[in-house]
């Protein structure tokens, strides 16, 4: 196996030209907004926060705006047809649009990010209502996808100027999502590297982990992934390209259905994994399927772990480990109709790596569903 862990001075925050403070919100475009966010609140847990509409002065779009401990996610509509919205929603189908980064100085972070080759997607602007100001400022990424900047530090209202609350007589339990832990990108054929430059040279990332096709793949096909994290940790994406197989590559199913490059999944943090995927699939998420082998030998492989193993096989949670510690990790099937974005809900236990003992299975789950669809 050639993964490569690649050793590199920890950038210390004086000379990280671009803090971050974590994700802000992720921002999803989709067809109906009032139906998505009513699905998330049931299904995942998440709270109404904040609305952006018609009623609040947006003339040409409706967001919704929920939340789930540290976790925030935006649900945005177009309302009418000519609109740059709905012609993401054409040809993308539902997905994330907007990586929103906290960030202490936004036209810092975007200054420093476009003098570095960022293209810019938004300069940097200071809306304000009688709660104070939040500055945003924005960049563009692989696809159709941008970062946000946003510096809310003073800032008190519930969300940004524009949002008023939300207040809802439907307010479901959570299912104990704390955080985003990291956020995958697919990118076309030999566009891996030059993203990898992008986030090294315009955002100061580096690359924490490598896996090539010999670490991913099976007997019919393959990807390659490079790992990028900010100075603090805080913000991770790995980045994943198609890599020849026999048959088609999961990420080229991606690239058609997506009809380009974008987000593929969103890993969430969990301290009590086997609570909230038994409540998540209570709630009818569904999950990738594991076959009762996998568990066989699991043990063997990772070590004495806390947990009874009998729940995880019964709800299909994989373990691996590093170093320092292990994780617990499992990955729902497509949020939408297209075999686009989906989740992995995560729990660390000390392991910072990314599941690479579980590729294998995992592939192998993936392309049972690909192949049900007809697209292997
Ligand atoms: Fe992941």
């Amino acid at each position: 196996m050639s993964t490569t862990t690649i050793e590199k001075q920890v950038t210390g925050t004086s000379t990280d030209f671009l803090p971050l403070q974590g994700t802000d919100y992720v921002e999803f475009y989709v067809g109906n907004a009032k139906q998505a966010a009513h699905f998330y609140k049931t299904a995942f847990g998440f709270q109404s926060l904040a609305y952006a509409g018609p009623e609040t002065g947006v003339k040409d779009r409706v967001s919704y705006v929920i939340r789930q401990n540290k976790l925030t996610f935006m649900l945005t509509t177009p309302l009418r047809t000519d609109n740059p919205i709905a012609d993401h929603i054409y040809k993308h189908g539902d997905g994330v649009k907007v990586l929103a980064l906290k960030v202490e100085d936004a036209t810092d972070a975007w200054q420093q990010t476009t003098s570095r080759g960022g293209k810019s997607y938004m300069e940097p602007s200071t809306l304000k209502d009688e709660n104070g100001e939040v500055v945003i400022s924005g960049i563009h990424t692989y696809g159709e996808t941008v970062h946000l900047f946003i510096e809310r530090k003073n800032y008190n209202g519930v969300f940004m100027p524009g949002f008023k609350k939300w207040e809802s007589n439907y307010n479901p339990a959570g299912t104990g999502l704390l955080y985003v832990d990291h956020c995958v990108g697919n990118v076309g054929w030999n566009q891996m590297n030059p993203w990898v430059k992008f986030y090294e040279e315009v955002m100061g990332f580096r690359n924490i982990l490598s896996f090539d096709d010999n670490d991913i793949s099976t007997e019919y096909s393959a990807l390659m992934s490079k790992v990028m994290s900010n100075g603090n940790g805080y913000v991770k994406f790995p980045i994943n390209e198609p890599a020849e197989g026999k048959k088609k590559s999961q990420v080229e199913e991606y690239l058609d259905f997506y009809n380009g490059e974008g987000v593929q999944h969103v890993a969430i943090a969990t301290a009590d994994i086997i609570e909230t995927v038994t409540e998540l699939q209570k709630r009818g998420i569904d999950f990738l399927k594991i076959p009762a082998s996998y568990y066989a030998d699991v043990l063997g492989r990772v070590g004495k772990i806390d947990e009874d193993l009998a729940p995880l096989q019964e709800l299909g949670i994989l373990i691996d480990k590093d170093d320092e510690g292990y994780l617990l990790q499992i990955f729902s099937k497509p949020l939408e109709d297209r075999p686009t974005l989906f989740f992995e809900i995560i729990q660390r236990k000390g392991a910072k790596s990314f599941g690479k003992g579980n590729f294998k299975a995992l592939f192998e789950a993936l392309e049972r569903e690909q192949d049900a669809r007809g697209n292997l």
